[in-house]
């Protein structure tokens, strides 16, 4: 077999992660990022060319570059079938320039470092009262439930200033949505939390507080359909992704007692310590992106209307980029992580999700410092759909009253 007939041969891929190790991203991209950091993948007669990307170089390069479109219909889907449907309204992963660059000018705008000062406090005082509802509560519990996800529910709730008699409500909305329930509840929660949405932007515009939300109401640059997307897209950009941060580093830090001892004993490693989660887990696994022209790339020929999958958690497990990637090393410098993607759709929300990560965790190992999984780990609820951000369904812990 000659070596470029092997390079050519297209590749089937599977995303299923290993069952003992369900921090580590799918064998598959791991044994394909070795042989081939951009590999054709099988494709389905009469669908364009597909290509996964597992290399740290290439996906960066990929997410610099504007010849790789964001745009949805642009995206091949091999399980679906076909393309996707266009971005809905307000949803700025979907977009290109010129769309994309009006939508992120504006929001890029409202995320203040003023905001973000207001944002800190609050985040402290948010975490300590969870924190005190998970104690008179008593152990065991779900952390998904009473941490995980509230923390950032409620940090968008600051966000998006979403009124105190409003937020029991809100946060139902979003348990659902986060939870394994039926499609049918999780449709209608979706439903009723866009309208909530919408109305609470309309009512920004009459009466605005002192939130983002009314900052981007009062700027007379959006329309009532963009300001209500806008808004929701906020709250799905925000939430589930911070939530499975806290609950899936928490995993992470449980299973390695030497790591969680680093960082018990030392607040300073938080900052660092939230990179490095953040690289090791890569809960935004996968990405997509549509290639507009004909392009070069690692040495292979792509064509204009081809997919590439990017496959970000390979990337930032990538042995030419990080030593010994496949620990989990509080110390290390995970700087240069892809985490938050790259290029112009690099999260918007990070400082935010960061600044939430590094008051959470150490308050969380402080308040709790017997902490442990209250059910075996091979008995976890992992979210093993690759559509969705990974992370925990649930997480039972539990631990000894002070
Ligand atoms: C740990 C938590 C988070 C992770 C891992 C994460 C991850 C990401 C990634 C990978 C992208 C790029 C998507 C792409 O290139 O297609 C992105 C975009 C974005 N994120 Fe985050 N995110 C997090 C938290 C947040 C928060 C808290 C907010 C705001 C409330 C937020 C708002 C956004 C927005 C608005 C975009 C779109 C930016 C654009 O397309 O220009 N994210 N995020």
């Amino acid at each position: 077999m000659s070596n470029t007939y092997y390079r050519d041969e297209p590749v089937a891929l599977s995303l299923d992660r290993a069952p003992a190790c369900p921090l580590d991203p799918a064998p598959s991209l791991t044994a394909l990022r070795a042989e081939r950091p951009i590999a054709r993948l099988a494709a389905p007669e009469g669908a364009p060319g597909l290509w996964v990307i597992t290399g740290y170089d290439l996906v960066r390069r990929i997410l610099a570059d504007p010849r790789f479109s964001s745009r949805y219909e642009t995206h091949y889907h091999p399980l679906a079938g076909g393309h996707l449907p266009p971005a809905p309204v307000g949803d700025l992963t979907g977009l290109d320039a010129p769309e994309h660059t009006r939508l992120r000018k504006l929001l890029t705008g409202k995320f203040t470092v003023r905001r973000m000062n207001l944002l800190t406090e609050r985040v402290t005082e948010i975490t300590r009262e969870r924190l005190d509802a998970m104690e008179q509560q008593g152990p065991p519990a779900d952390l998904v439930e009473v941490f995980a996800q509230p923390v950032p529910a409620l940090m968008i709730c600051e966000l998006l200033g979403v009124p105190y008699g409003d937020r029991d409500r809100f946060q139902s909305f979003t348990r659902v949505l986060s939870d394994a329930g039926t499609a049918e509840a999780q449709y209608a929660a979706f439903a009723e939390l866009g309208a909530y949405l919408r109305e609470l932007a309309l009512a920004k515009r009459a009466q605005p507080t002192d939130d983002l939300l009314s900052d981007l109401a009062t700027s007379g640059d959006l329309t009532d359909e963009e300001l209500g997307g806008v808004a929701a897209f906020l709250l799905g950009a925000g939430l589930d992704t911070t939530a499975n941060m806290l609950a899936l580093g928490t995993f992470a830090l449980l299973r390695d007692p030497a790591q969680l001892a680093g960082l018990r004993g030392d607040p300073d490693l938080a900052a660092g310590a939230v990179e490095e989660l953040l690289r090791y887990l890569s809960i935004a696994a996968t990405g997509m992106r549509g290639v507009l022209e004909d392009v070069e790339l690692g040495g292979r020929q792509l064509k204009a209307g081809d997919t590439v999958i990017i496959a970000i958690n390979a990337a930032n497990r990538d042995p030419a980029r990080f030593a010994d990637p496949d620990t989990l090393d509080l110390r290390r410098s995970a700087a240069g992580h892809l985490a938050f993607g790259h290029g112009v759709h690099q999260c918007l929300g990070q400082q935010l999700a960061r600044i939430e990560m590094r008051v959470a965790f150490p308050a969380l190992l402080t308040r709790f410092p017997t902490l442990r999984l209250a059910v075996p780990a091979e008995e976890l609820s992992l979210r093993t759909d690759p559509s969705q951000v990974y992370g925990l369904h649930s997480l039972p812990v539990t631990w000894d009253r002070g």
